[in-house]
Protein backbone atom coordinates (compact mmCIF):
# COMPACT_ATOMS: atom_id res chain seq x y z
CA UNK A 1 0.00 0.00 0.00
CA UNK A 2 0.74 3.69 -0.60
CA UNK A 3 0.82 5.39 2.54
CA UNK A 4 1.12 9.66 3.14
CA UNK A 5 1.79 10.95 6.54
CA UNK A 6 1.07 14.87 6.76
CA UNK A 7 3.69 16.52 9.12
CA UNK A 8 7.28 17.35 9.61
CA UNK A 9 7.74 16.70 13.54
CA UNK A 10 8.73 14.16 16.19
CA UNK A 11 5.64 12.44 16.32
CA UNK A 12 5.33 12.10 12.33
CA UNK A 13 8.70 10.76 12.52
CA UNK A 14 7.63 7.98 15.50
CA UNK A 15 4.05 7.24 12.59
CA UNK A 16 7.05 6.74 9.70
CA UNK A 17 8.82 4.80 11.65
CA UNK A 18 5.97 2.44 12.46
CA UNK A 19 4.37 2.36 9.53
CA UNK A 20 7.33 1.32 7.24
CA UNK A 21 7.35 -1.56 10.26
CA UNK A 22 4.49 -3.22 8.45
CA UNK A 23 5.23 -5.44 5.56
CA UNK A 24 2.37 -4.06 3.85
CA UNK A 25 3.58 -0.57 3.24
CA UNK A 26 5.52 -0.37 -0.62
CA UNK A 27 5.76 3.21 -0.42
CA UNK A 28 5.57 5.60 2.28
CA UNK A 29 5.64 9.58 1.85
CA UNK A 30 5.69 12.64 4.42
CA UNK A 31 4.77 16.20 3.62
CA UNK A 32 6.83 17.87 4.39
CA UNK A 33 8.95 15.26 6.70
CA UNK A 34 12.55 16.69 8.51
CA UNK A 35 16.06 16.05 8.43
CA UNK A 36 15.34 12.46 10.21
CA UNK A 37 12.26 11.36 8.53
CA UNK A 38 14.01 11.38 5.49
CA UNK A 39 15.72 8.03 6.35
CA UNK A 40 12.50 6.27 6.40
CA UNK A 41 10.15 7.85 4.24
CA UNK A 42 10.40 9.97 0.68
CA UNK A 43 9.88 13.72 2.06
CA UNK A 44 7.77 16.02 0.29
CA UNK A 45 7.96 19.69 0.15
CA UNK A 46 4.61 20.22 0.79
CA UNK A 47 3.31 22.02 3.81
CA UNK A 48 0.60 20.51 6.15
CA UNK A 49 -1.73 23.72 5.71
CA UNK A 50 -1.83 23.14 1.10
CA UNK A 51 -4.54 20.72 1.06
CA UNK A 52 -4.96 21.28 -2.24
CA UNK A 53 -1.48 20.16 -2.76
CA UNK A 54 -1.28 17.48 -0.93
CA UNK A 55 -4.80 16.12 -2.22
CA UNK A 56 -3.02 16.18 -5.62
CA UNK A 57 -0.17 14.70 -4.80
CA UNK A 58 -1.82 11.83 -3.35
CA UNK A 59 -4.49 11.21 -6.38
CA UNK A 60 -0.75 11.61 -8.54
CA UNK A 61 0.71 9.02 -6.51
CA UNK A 62 -2.19 6.35 -6.22
CA UNK A 63 -1.80 7.20 -2.36
CA UNK A 64 -4.10 4.58 -0.61
CA UNK A 65 -4.12 6.29 3.34
CA UNK A 66 -3.59 9.74 4.21
CA UNK A 67 -2.99 9.72 7.85
CA UNK A 68 -2.66 13.42 9.37
CA UNK A 69 -0.18 14.17 12.43
CA UNK A 70 -0.60 17.84 13.25
CA UNK A 71 -3.88 19.83 15.13
CA UNK A 72 -3.92 23.04 12.83
CA UNK A 73 -5.11 20.97 9.94
CA UNK A 74 -7.25 18.83 11.34
CA UNK A 75 -9.08 22.09 12.84
CA UNK A 76 -8.62 23.50 9.26
CA UNK A 77 -10.90 20.17 7.90
CA UNK A 78 -8.00 18.39 5.71
CA UNK A 79 -9.51 15.16 6.67
CA UNK A 80 -12.84 16.49 5.12
CA UNK A 81 -11.28 18.28 2.17
CA UNK A 82 -8.88 15.46 1.10
CA UNK A 83 -12.13 12.94 1.65
CA UNK A 84 -13.94 14.96 -0.91
CA UNK A 85 -11.38 14.36 -3.39
CA UNK A 86 -12.22 10.54 -2.84
CA UNK A 87 -9.14 9.99 -0.54
CA UNK A 88 -8.99 7.77 2.29
CA UNK A 89 -7.85 9.60 5.49
CA UNK A 90 -7.41 8.70 9.09
CA UNK A 91 -8.14 11.49 11.09
CA UNK A 92 -10.93 13.06 12.57
CA UNK A 93 -13.36 15.35 10.34
CA UNK A 94 -13.43 19.44 10.78
CA UNK A 95 -16.71 18.49 13.40
CA UNK A 96 -15.42 15.93 15.52
CA UNK A 97 -11.59 18.20 15.62
CA UNK A 98 -13.26 20.97 17.07
CA UNK A 99 -12.31 18.66 20.77
CA UNK A 100 -9.01 20.20 20.46
CA UNK A 101 -9.72 23.08 18.50
CA UNK A 102 -12.51 24.83 20.79
CA UNK A 103 -11.79 24.16 24.63
CA UNK A 104 -15.68 26.23 25.24
CA UNK A 105 -17.39 23.10 23.11
CA UNK A 106 -15.54 20.66 25.17
CA UNK A 107 -16.22 21.75 28.74
CA UNK A 108 -19.67 22.54 27.33
CA UNK A 109 -19.68 18.82 26.09
CA UNK A 110 -17.67 17.20 29.35
CA UNK A 111 -20.90 19.52 31.56
CA UNK A 112 -23.55 17.76 29.28
CA UNK A 113 -22.67 14.68 29.86
CA UNK A 114 -21.70 14.92 33.15
CA UNK A 115 -18.17 13.86 32.39
CA UNK A 116 -15.49 14.65 34.85
CA UNK A 117 -13.26 17.87 34.77
CA UNK A 118 -12.25 20.75 36.37
CA UNK A 119 -15.10 23.18 37.52
CA UNK A 120 -15.21 26.41 34.62
CA UNK A 121 -16.67 29.37 33.18
CA UNK A 122 -16.89 30.74 30.22
CA UNK A 123 -16.49 34.24 28.67
CA UNK A 124 -17.21 36.09 24.97
CA UNK A 125 -16.36 39.69 27.21
CA UNK A 126 -13.13 40.67 29.14
CA UNK A 127 -15.50 42.98 31.19
CA UNK A 128 -17.40 39.74 31.96
CA UNK A 129 -14.63 37.84 32.36
CA UNK A 130 -12.25 40.16 35.16
CA UNK A 131 -15.63 40.24 36.87
CA UNK A 132 -15.77 36.84 37.24
CA UNK A 133 -12.41 36.43 38.03
CA UNK A 134 -12.14 39.20 40.71
CA UNK A 135 -14.61 36.70 43.10
CA UNK A 136 -12.46 33.35 42.54
CA UNK A 137 -8.85 32.72 44.40
CA UNK A 138 -5.78 31.28 43.24
CA UNK A 139 -4.51 29.28 41.78
CA UNK A 140 -6.69 29.30 39.13
CA UNK A 141 -6.32 28.06 35.16
CA UNK A 142 -7.21 30.73 31.93
CA UNK A 143 -7.50 29.28 29.00
CA UNK A 144 -7.61 30.85 25.17
CA UNK A 145 -10.50 28.79 23.31
CA UNK A 146 -9.01 28.20 20.23
CA UNK A 147 -5.50 27.01 18.97
CA UNK A 148 -2.34 28.24 20.57
CA UNK A 149 0.82 26.08 20.05
CA UNK A 150 0.04 25.11 23.58
CA UNK A 151 0.73 28.16 24.73
CA UNK A 152 -2.74 29.21 25.36
CA UNK A 153 -2.76 28.06 28.96
CA UNK A 154 -2.29 29.78 31.72
CA UNK A 155 -1.80 28.62 35.32
CA UNK A 156 -2.13 31.52 37.63
CA UNK A 157 -0.92 31.81 41.11
CA UNK A 158 -1.99 35.10 41.89
CA UNK A 159 -5.26 37.20 40.74
CA UNK A 160 -3.26 39.70 39.31
CA UNK A 161 -1.25 37.31 37.20
CA UNK A 162 -4.64 35.57 35.94
CA UNK A 163 -5.86 39.11 35.11
CA UNK A 164 -3.10 40.17 33.11
CA UNK A 165 -3.56 36.54 31.12
CA UNK A 166 -6.90 37.43 30.26
CA UNK A 167 -6.03 41.20 29.36
CA UNK A 168 -3.23 39.26 27.23
CA UNK A 169 -5.76 36.85 25.30
CA UNK A 170 -8.73 38.90 25.29
CA UNK A 171 -7.63 42.54 24.66
CA UNK A 172 -3.96 42.31 23.18
CA UNK A 173 -5.34 38.97 21.23
CA UNK A 174 -1.98 37.53 21.64
CA UNK A 175 -3.10 34.44 19.76
CA UNK A 176 -4.52 36.03 17.63
CA UNK A 177 -8.82 34.85 17.09
CA UNK A 178 -8.22 32.08 19.60
CA UNK A 179 -9.10 34.81 22.43
CA UNK A 180 -12.02 35.18 21.05
CA UNK A 181 -13.36 33.15 23.62
CA UNK A 182 -11.46 32.44 27.03
CA UNK A 183 -12.43 29.36 29.76
CA UNK A 184 -12.07 30.13 33.63
CA UNK A 185 -11.34 27.20 35.26
CA UNK A 186 -10.67 26.07 38.81
CA UNK A 187 -6.74 24.42 39.54
CA UNK A 188 -7.22 20.90 39.61
CA UNK A 189 -3.73 18.86 41.43
CA UNK A 190 -2.41 15.46 41.53
CA UNK A 191 -0.33 13.42 38.92
CA UNK A 192 -0.82 13.87 34.98
CA UNK A 193 -1.24 10.87 32.79
CA UNK A 194 -1.64 10.96 28.97
CA UNK A 195 -4.05 8.05 27.44
CA UNK A 196 -4.13 8.21 23.75
CA UNK A 197 -7.05 6.09 22.06
CA UNK A 198 -7.63 4.56 18.22
CA UNK A 199 -11.49 5.45 18.26
CA UNK A 200 -14.07 4.75 15.51
CA UNK A 201 -17.30 6.58 16.30
CA UNK A 202 -17.84 4.53 19.86
CA UNK A 203 -15.24 2.50 19.71
CA UNK A 204 -12.60 3.39 22.14
CA UNK A 205 -9.04 1.27 21.94
CA UNK A 206 -7.10 3.08 24.90
CA UNK A 207 -3.05 2.56 24.12
CA UNK A 208 -0.40 2.40 26.78
CA UNK A 209 -0.85 5.90 29.41
CA UNK A 210 2.08 7.77 29.19
CA UNK A 211 3.18 11.04 31.25
CA UNK A 212 4.86 14.36 29.52
CA UNK A 213 6.87 16.94 31.23
CA UNK A 214 5.34 19.93 29.83
CA UNK A 215 7.97 22.49 31.69
CA UNK A 216 11.39 23.40 30.08
CA UNK A 217 13.75 23.17 33.02
CA UNK A 218 13.58 20.18 36.03
CA UNK A 219 11.56 19.93 38.87
CA UNK A 220 9.04 20.78 36.62
CA UNK A 221 10.43 24.73 37.01
CA UNK A 222 10.07 27.49 33.80
CA UNK A 223 7.56 28.02 31.30
CA UNK A 224 5.52 25.56 29.34
CA UNK A 225 6.78 23.94 26.08
CA UNK A 226 5.50 21.43 24.09
CA UNK A 227 6.68 18.09 26.08
CA UNK A 228 10.16 17.78 27.02
CA UNK A 229 9.97 14.06 27.84
CA UNK A 230 7.58 11.10 28.14
CA UNK A 231 7.72 7.50 29.51
CA UNK A 232 5.43 4.77 29.60
CA UNK A 233 4.14 2.52 31.28
CA UNK A 234 3.53 4.60 34.50
CA UNK A 235 4.39 1.89 37.12
CA UNK A 236 3.83 4.07 40.35
CA UNK A 237 -0.20 4.70 39.03
CA UNK A 238 -2.42 1.91 39.62
CA UNK A 239 -4.34 -0.41 36.60
CA UNK A 240 -7.29 0.41 38.56
CA UNK A 241 -6.98 4.03 37.62
CA UNK A 242 -6.27 4.06 33.77
CA UNK A 243 -9.22 1.56 33.91
CA UNK A 244 -11.41 4.56 36.22
CA UNK A 245 -9.99 6.84 33.91
CA UNK A 246 -11.31 4.60 30.15
CA UNK A 247 -14.68 4.04 31.47
CA UNK A 248 -15.74 7.38 33.32
CA UNK A 249 -13.91 9.78 30.63
CA UNK A 250 -12.90 8.46 27.31
CA UNK A 251 -15.33 5.92 26.36
CA UNK A 252 -18.42 8.57 27.59
CA UNK A 253 -16.39 11.42 25.58
CA UNK A 254 -16.40 8.90 22.28
CA UNK A 255 -20.11 8.40 23.17
CA UNK A 256 -21.19 11.98 23.61
CA UNK A 257 -19.28 13.08 20.52
CA UNK A 258 -21.58 10.53 18.40
CA UNK A 259 -24.94 11.17 20.45
CA UNK A 260 -23.77 15.46 19.40
CA UNK A 261 -23.49 13.89 15.44
CA UNK A 262 -20.02 14.64 15.23
CA UNK A 263 -18.48 10.61 15.52
CA UNK A 264 -14.99 11.05 16.11
CA UNK A 265 -12.33 8.47 14.73
CA UNK A 266 -8.42 8.59 14.40
CA UNK A 267 -6.72 9.12 17.74
CA UNK A 268 -8.49 10.54 20.74
CA UNK A 269 -5.47 12.18 23.58
CA UNK A 270 -6.96 12.39 26.79
CA UNK A 271 -4.89 14.68 29.01
CA UNK A 272 -6.14 13.58 32.39
CA UNK A 273 -5.11 14.74 36.24
CA UNK A 274 -5.47 12.49 38.71
CA UNK A 275 -7.04 14.14 41.85
CA UNK A 276 -7.92 13.21 45.48
CA UNK A 277 -11.17 13.02 43.52
CA UNK A 278 -10.91 11.16 41.01
CA UNK A 279 -9.37 11.38 37.57
CA UNK A 280 -10.77 14.45 35.89
CA UNK A 281 -10.22 15.89 32.47
CA UNK A 282 -7.54 18.53 31.70
CA UNK A 283 -7.81 18.83 27.63
CA UNK A 284 -8.38 16.60 24.83
CA UNK A 285 -6.32 16.50 22.16
CA UNK A 286 -7.33 15.04 18.02
CA UNK A 287 -4.53 13.65 17.34
CA UNK A 288 -1.45 11.70 18.69
CA UNK A 289 0.87 13.46 21.47
CA UNK A 290 4.05 15.07 20.76
CA UNK A 291 6.12 13.10 22.74
CA UNK A 292 3.55 10.75 23.81
CA UNK A 293 3.94 9.00 20.50
CA UNK A 294 7.62 8.49 20.70
CA UNK A 295 7.19 6.05 24.06
CA UNK A 296 3.65 4.48 22.84
CA UNK A 297 4.53 3.46 19.26
CA UNK A 298 7.91 1.96 19.98
CA UNK A 299 6.07 -0.53 22.62
CA UNK A 300 2.94 -0.95 19.93
CA UNK A 301 3.48 -4.51 18.36
CA UNK A 302 0.58 -5.16 16.73
CA UNK A 303 0.82 -3.61 13.04
CA UNK A 304 -0.16 0.65 12.77
CA UNK A 305 -1.48 -0.04 9.25
CA UNK A 306 -3.44 -2.69 9.89
CA UNK A 307 -4.97 -0.65 13.13
CA UNK A 308 -5.83 2.34 10.55
CA UNK A 309 -7.15 0.33 8.07
CA UNK A 310 -9.59 -1.19 10.82
CA UNK A 311 -10.57 2.31 12.00
CA UNK A 312 -11.16 3.92 8.43
CA UNK A 313 -13.17 0.50 7.23
CA UNK A 314 -14.96 0.77 10.38
CA UNK A 315 -14.18 -2.61 11.80
CA UNK A 316 -11.67 -1.35 15.06
CA UNK A 317 -13.77 -3.60 17.26
CA UNK A 318 -12.83 -6.34 15.78
CA UNK A 319 -8.74 -5.44 16.58
CA UNK A 320 -7.01 -7.00 18.99
CA UNK A 321 -4.18 -4.39 20.03
CA UNK A 322 -1.00 -6.14 21.71
CA UNK A 323 2.02 -3.87 23.63
CA UNK A 324 4.94 -5.07 24.34
CA UNK A 325 5.98 -5.68 28.21
CA UNK A 326 9.22 -3.16 27.93
CA UNK A 327 8.89 0.12 29.19
CA UNK A 328 10.22 3.37 27.13
CA UNK A 329 11.74 6.33 28.06
CA UNK A 330 11.99 9.57 25.74
CA UNK A 331 14.15 12.52 26.15
CA UNK A 332 13.87 15.50 24.54
CA UNK A 333 17.29 17.52 23.10
CA UNK A 334 16.29 21.33 22.28
CA UNK A 335 17.55 24.56 21.40
CA UNK A 336 19.53 27.21 23.48
CA UNK A 337 16.31 29.36 24.42
CA UNK A 338 13.29 27.22 23.67
CA UNK A 339 10.19 27.75 23.96
CA UNK A 340 11.10 31.41 23.45
CA UNK A 341 13.14 32.39 20.09
CA UNK A 342 16.38 30.13 19.43
CA UNK A 343 18.25 29.57 16.50
CA UNK A 344 18.52 27.42 13.35
CA UNK A 345 21.13 26.09 10.87
CA UNK A 346 23.78 24.65 13.84
CA UNK A 347 25.20 21.00 13.17
CA UNK A 348 24.10 18.06 14.95
CA UNK A 349 27.07 15.79 15.80
CA UNK A 350 27.08 12.15 17.27
CA UNK A 351 23.92 10.85 16.01
CA UNK A 352 26.14 7.89 14.93
CA UNK A 353 27.70 6.97 17.87
CA UNK A 354 24.27 6.36 19.69
CA UNK A 355 24.02 2.93 20.60
CA UNK A 356 20.63 1.79 22.24
CA UNK A 357 18.32 4.29 21.25
CA UNK A 358 16.05 5.43 18.63
CA UNK A 359 16.11 9.03 17.48
CA UNK A 360 12.93 10.39 15.91
CA UNK A 361 14.35 13.89 14.87
CA UNK A 362 11.60 16.96 15.82
CA UNK A 363 13.34 19.94 14.23
CA UNK A 364 16.48 19.00 11.84
CA UNK A 365 16.94 19.54 8.25
CA UNK A 366 19.53 18.57 6.45
CA UNK A 367 22.26 21.17 4.70
CA UNK A 368 24.89 20.31 2.67
CA UNK A 369 24.66 16.43 3.09
CA UNK A 370 24.42 17.02 7.26
CA UNK A 371 21.64 17.21 9.84
CA UNK A 372 21.42 20.89 11.42
CA UNK A 373 18.94 21.79 13.89
CA UNK A 374 15.47 23.34 12.38
CA UNK A 375 13.34 23.91 15.29
CA UNK A 376 13.01 24.40 18.59
CA UNK A 377 12.13 21.05 20.00
CA UNK A 378 15.42 19.42 17.86
CA UNK A 379 15.67 15.53 18.76
CA UNK A 380 13.64 12.65 20.73
CA UNK A 381 16.27 10.35 21.85
CA UNK A 382 13.91 6.95 22.63
CA UNK A 383 15.29 3.77 24.52
CA UNK A 384 13.55 1.06 25.85
CA UNK A 385 14.24 -1.20 28.63
CA UNK A 386 12.98 -3.99 30.60
CA UNK A 387 11.63 -1.07 33.22
CA UNK A 388 12.13 2.36 33.58
CA UNK A 389 15.13 2.29 35.08
CA UNK A 390 16.95 0.61 32.75
CA UNK A 391 15.40 2.38 29.51
CA UNK A 392 15.99 6.30 31.59
CA UNK A 393 19.43 4.98 31.78
CA UNK A 394 19.97 4.36 28.00
CA UNK A 395 17.98 7.14 26.63
CA UNK A 396 20.22 9.70 28.39
CA UNK A 397 23.83 7.81 27.73
CA UNK A 398 22.41 8.39 24.14
CA UNK A 399 21.41 11.61 24.76
CA UNK A 400 24.68 12.50 25.80
CA UNK A 401 26.54 10.96 23.02
CA UNK A 402 24.35 13.43 20.56
CA UNK A 403 26.08 17.41 20.28
CA UNK A 404 25.28 20.62 18.92
CA UNK A 405 25.71 24.59 20.45
CA UNK A 406 23.11 24.78 23.12
CA UNK A 407 21.97 21.60 23.44
CA UNK A 408 19.51 21.91 26.44
CA UNK A 409 17.47 18.41 28.15
CA UNK A 410 15.98 18.12 31.31
CA UNK A 411 17.85 15.39 33.46
CA UNK A 412 14.35 14.05 35.50
CA UNK A 413 12.29 12.71 32.88
CA UNK A 414 10.84 9.61 34.43
CA UNK A 415 12.09 10.24 37.75
CA UNK A 416 8.97 9.98 39.52
CA UNK A 417 8.38 6.43 38.39
CA UNK A 418 11.62 5.31 39.77
CA UNK A 419 10.97 5.40 43.46
P1 LIG B 1 -3.30 22.05 28.21
O1 LIG B 1 -2.68 22.82 27.11
O2 LIG B 1 -4.77 22.22 28.34
O3 LIG B 1 -2.80 20.63 28.27
O4 LIG B 1 -2.69 22.68 29.55
C1 LIG B 1 -1.30 22.77 29.72
C2 LIG B 1 -0.93 22.37 31.12
O5 LIG B 1 -1.54 23.28 32.05
C3 LIG B 1 -1.45 21.00 31.54
O6 LIG B 1 -0.63 19.96 31.12
C4 LIG B 1 -1.47 21.15 33.04
O7 LIG B 1 -0.18 20.97 33.58
C5 LIG B 1 -1.86 22.59 33.24
N1 LIG B 1 -3.31 22.71 33.49
C6 LIG B 1 -4.30 22.86 32.58
N2 LIG B 1 -5.51 22.92 33.18
C7 LIG B 1 -5.28 22.82 34.50
C8 LIG B 1 -6.12 22.81 35.67
N3 LIG B 1 -7.43 22.97 35.58
N4 LIG B 1 -5.52 22.68 36.88
C9 LIG B 1 -4.18 22.55 36.98
N5 LIG B 1 -3.33 22.55 35.94
C10 LIG B 1 -3.87 22.67 34.71
N1 LIG C 1 2.49 16.50 24.57
C1 LIG C 1 1.30 17.25 24.55
C2 LIG C 1 0.65 17.38 23.24
O1 LIG C 1 0.96 16.71 22.28
O2 LIG C 1 -0.23 18.22 23.14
Amino acid sequence: MRILVVGGGGREHAICWALKKSPKVTELYCAPGNGGIASVAECVPIQVNQFEEIAQFAIDHTIDLVVIGPDDPLSEGIVDHLEAKGLTVFGPRQNAAIIEGSKVFTKQLLRKYNIPTAAYESFERHEDAVAYLRQQQAPIVIKADGLAAGKGVVVAQTLDEAEKALHDIMVAKVFGESGNQVVIEEFLTGQEMSILSFVDGETVCPMVPAQDHKAVYDNDKGPNTGGMGTYSPLPHIPQAVIDESIETIIKPTAKAMVAEGRPFRGVLFAGLMLTPNGPKTIEFNARFGDPETQVVLPRLKTDLLDIFLAAVNGRLDQMEIEWSEEAAVCVILASEGYPASYPKGLPIEGLEDVQNSIVFHAGTAIKDGGVVTNGGRVLGVTALGRDIAEARAKAYADADRIRFQGKHNRTDIAKKALV
